[in-house]
Formats: C-alpha cells, sequence, structure tokens
C-alpha cells in the first residue's frame, strides 16, 4: 500500500516486522526494519529504488495496484545491493525497456548479481539531471563507499526531497515512516548502531560528503533514507548527527569486553569496571561477555566509548575464539581516538595479554601499558594492579 511522503511523492517500500538478521547474520535486527522506496508521479513517473529480493514478486504485484507498470517513464537505482535492487528482476520483466539510472559502479554491481540481462542502463554521476516536468528535476550526487562504491543519492527539487539511500538510514520499522511518529529514543538507539556497524569504516568519507552536500545549498525539507524511518521533522538533525559522529565521536563512557573459561577473567572484568565507577563517578561504564552479548550492539558501545578494556584468558597459546573473531570485527570498524588496555587469566603460558594487546594496536587503538595478567584465580595481588589500569585507561 502507498503512503503518501509529499504532494506526487509516495512511499511504496517493505516494512519487514519479522527481519532478525541483515548482511547475512552479520547485523542484528532488534526492532524490524524496511526497504523504502519510493514513486515519484510528476508529468514523468519515476520509481526509486525497489525492495529485498525475497519479496520481489509482492512489491511488483502490489505497484501494480497502485499504478499501470508501463506509466513508469524511468527507474532510479541509488544502490545495487539487493536489498534495494532485488525487486528489479521481477519488475524488468514485466517493463524490459524502462530506462534505469544509476552509476557506473551500479552497472557493475547489477550485472554482477543478476547477469548481463540488456537493461536500458543510463549512466549518471554527481551533478548530472533528469526533468521530471511540473519544473521539478532530480540531482543526482555519488555517494562513493557510503556504503558501497555504486552508491547514490538523488535529490528532488521543488519538494526538496534527499532519497539519500543508506545513508541516515536505520534497521527500524515505523508504521507511521516519519522520525516524529517513532520512538526518540530507538530510532537514535538504531541510527547510532547503522553508522556504528555500517558506516564507521568510511567516516573520513562522510565528512568530506557532507561538505560537499553543504556545498550544494540544496534545499532539504525531507531525507528519505532506504531503511527505517524518514526524516521530516528537522531532517538536517541526522545530517547534524552523522558530522559528529563521523569526526572521531566519544562520550565520557568505557566499555569492558571480555570472555571467560571458568571466570577468573571474569571477576578482573568486573574489578575493573567498579574501579572505573570509583576514579570517575560520572563515567559511564558498560560490561559485556563477547560470547553473550551481541556483538552490533558492543560494538555500538564501543564507538560511544572514550576506551575500552578488553579481556581474555590464554588457551592453546592464544585468546579464546570468541575474542578473536570480534577483535577482528573490532578492527574493521576502524574506530579513532580510542584508548584500550588489555587483562586475563592464565595457568601456564599465559600469551593472552600480549596477544590482546597486539590486536588492539593493530585496530588503531591507543593501548596503555598497564595490564592484569593473574595467574590462576584472581588474588588481591594481581587486581592490586587495577587502578593503574584504570587510571591510564581514563587519562585526560
Ligand atoms: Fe541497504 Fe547497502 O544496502
Amino acid at each position: 500500500m502507498r503512503k503518501q511522503i509529499k504532494n506526487n511523492v509516495s512511499w511504496v517500500g517493505y516494512i519487514d516486522w519479522e527481519l532478525e538478521t541483515f548482511h547475512g547474520d552479520d547485523y542484528s535486527i532488534f526492532n524490524g526494519s524496511s526497504q523504502n522506496a519510493y514513486l515519484v508521479e510528476e508529468e514523468k513517473t519515476v520509481l526509486i529504488d525497489t525492495i529485498w529480493t525475497p519479496h520481489r514478486f509482492d512489491f511488483v504485484e502490489n505497484l501494480k495496484k497502485e499504478i499501470d507498470l508501463n506509466k513508469i517513464d524511468y527507474i532510479i537505482a541509488n544502490h545495487g545491493e539487493c536489498d534495494h535492487s532485488g525487486a528489479l528482476t521481477a519488475l524488468m520483466a514485466e517493463i524490459p525497456e524502462t530506462p534505469i539510472y544509476c552509476t557506473a559502479q551500479c552497472v557493475k554491481s547489477l550485472e554482477g548479481q543478476y547477469g548481463k540481462r540488456g537493461w536500458n542502463f543510463n549512466v549518471v554521476k554527481t551533478g548530472d539531471t533528469l526533468e521530471i516536468g511540473n519544473g521539478k528535476k532530480l540531482v543526482f550526487i555519488e555517494m562513493k563507499m557510503l556504503h558501497w562504491p555504486d552508491s547514490m543519492a538523488t535529490y528532488m527539487t521543488g519538494d526538496n526531497i534527499l532519497f539519500s539511500n543508506d545513508a541516515f538510514g536505520q534497521h527500524f520499522a515505523v508504521e507511521e515512516l516519519y522520525n516524529d511518529k517513532a520512538d526518540q529514543c530507538l530510532l537514535y538507539k538504531e541510527a547510532v548502531k547503522y553508522f556504528t556497524n555500517i558506516l564507521n569504516p568510511f567516516a573520513p568519507l562522510i565528512t568530506k560528503k557532507l561538505d560537499e552536500i553543504a556545498s550544494l545549498n540544496l534545499p532539504i525539507d525531507i531525507i528519505a533514507p532506504s531503511h527505517g524511518a524518514i526524516w521530516r521533522d528537522r531532517p538536517m538533525q541526522i545530517v547534524e548527527k552523522y558530522a559528529q559522529w563521523a569526526d572521531a565521536y566519544q562520550e565520557n563512557q568505557v566499555v569492558v569486553a571480555y570472555d571467560t573459561m571458568w571466570e577468573g577473567t571474569t571477576k578482573i572484568a568486573h574489578r575493573i569496571a567498579e574501579e572505573i565507577h570509583r576514579q570517575s563517578p560520572d563515567t559511564v561504564v558498560k560490561v559485556f561477555n563477547i560470547a553473550k552479548a551481541d556483538k552490533n550492539e558492543i560494538m555500538t558501545e564501543v564507538f560511544k566509548s572514550k576506551a575500552i578494556a578488553v579481556g581474555s584468558p590464554t588457551v592453546s597459546n592464544s585468546i579464546l575464539s570468541s575474542v578473536a573473531g570480534w577483535l577482528e570485527f573490532l578492527k574493521q570498524l576502524k574506530f579513532k581516538n580510542k584508548r584500550a588496555a588489555a587483562f586475563g587469566c592464565y595457568g601456564w603460558s599465559g600469551e593472552s595479554v600480549k596477544i590482546l594487546q597486539e590486536r588492539l594496536r593493530d585496530a588503531g587503538f591507543d593501548v596503555v601499558e598497564e595490564n592484569i595478567r593473574s595467574l590462576w584465580n584472581p588474588e588481591e595481588t594481581d587486581l592490586a594492579n587495577v587502578p593503574a589500569l584504570v587510571r591510564a585507561l581514563l587519562q585526560k
């Protein structure tokens, strides 16, 4: 069912209340999600993006109830990833000649995924425009590596809508569609989780892109992303947040993250958390068992932190596989301007702390030398070093 966004612009996407993961199982979803597609019906009729592959036939059938598909003059593919292009195959089977406007990289992406089907591609780049009648036009803005090489945004003049695709989105289902209708706490929780886990690796590019968009001096009344709530109430609020988040963001928070075999490393983790609170009562402390907590949620809290302490016991001359996998993900996210410390128990060889320090350095953290390395269960003599570790982590 279509939902009107503004004047002749409607939402024709899919709200997925049951979706639990994204990017395979790499991104957890706890509050549903949506794939937002948009229909513009000026003198020309334009479809902006589609939805994910599993729902492609429903998408086409629903669209048929709204318009005669042959009336679609142009299709805009802002991004080739299958959560937005997945219904193209079913749609193009019905209207094979309809021109598709997208970046050169998007042609490669679409043909790579769906094969060369002879679709009528029209390659666009930043600044290119498409007249759609009634004095309105679409302006294309490449969003390279935000978050794929093919990503693009489309701006509609007259109604001043920025169809931003993945940027400014959230994996969050909102039936009423709009940011002012959503639970504000959840909206920002999901927006920052999305930024952390999908966009943070490209933070330097985001800063440049936001400057570039600002230099275009486009009035923006609505930001319509391809996932989650549409920003119609003070839409620039999310742009301002992105500018902050992309600039080595941190709050007065510390994460303690660990896994344990027989609770010794847990004891150290809890003592570190207590000591952070003792030394700095205003600092928010969050403690996670890496093997039990959701990795995307932990990373979001790491993103908001100024420092982290990471623990693992030594096992087979190394660290627990849960922590090793987590550290690999930590490295991918390219956090900046954060301190880190390492801790862990051991029974004989005791390599874990050194390995944790190396991996944390490799992930771009400023690793403090102070650590807790405890032979067997931590005794008070081992824990005596906790205050020094915390002082190093909290140093100005
Ligand atoms: Fe929502 Fe990059 O796809």
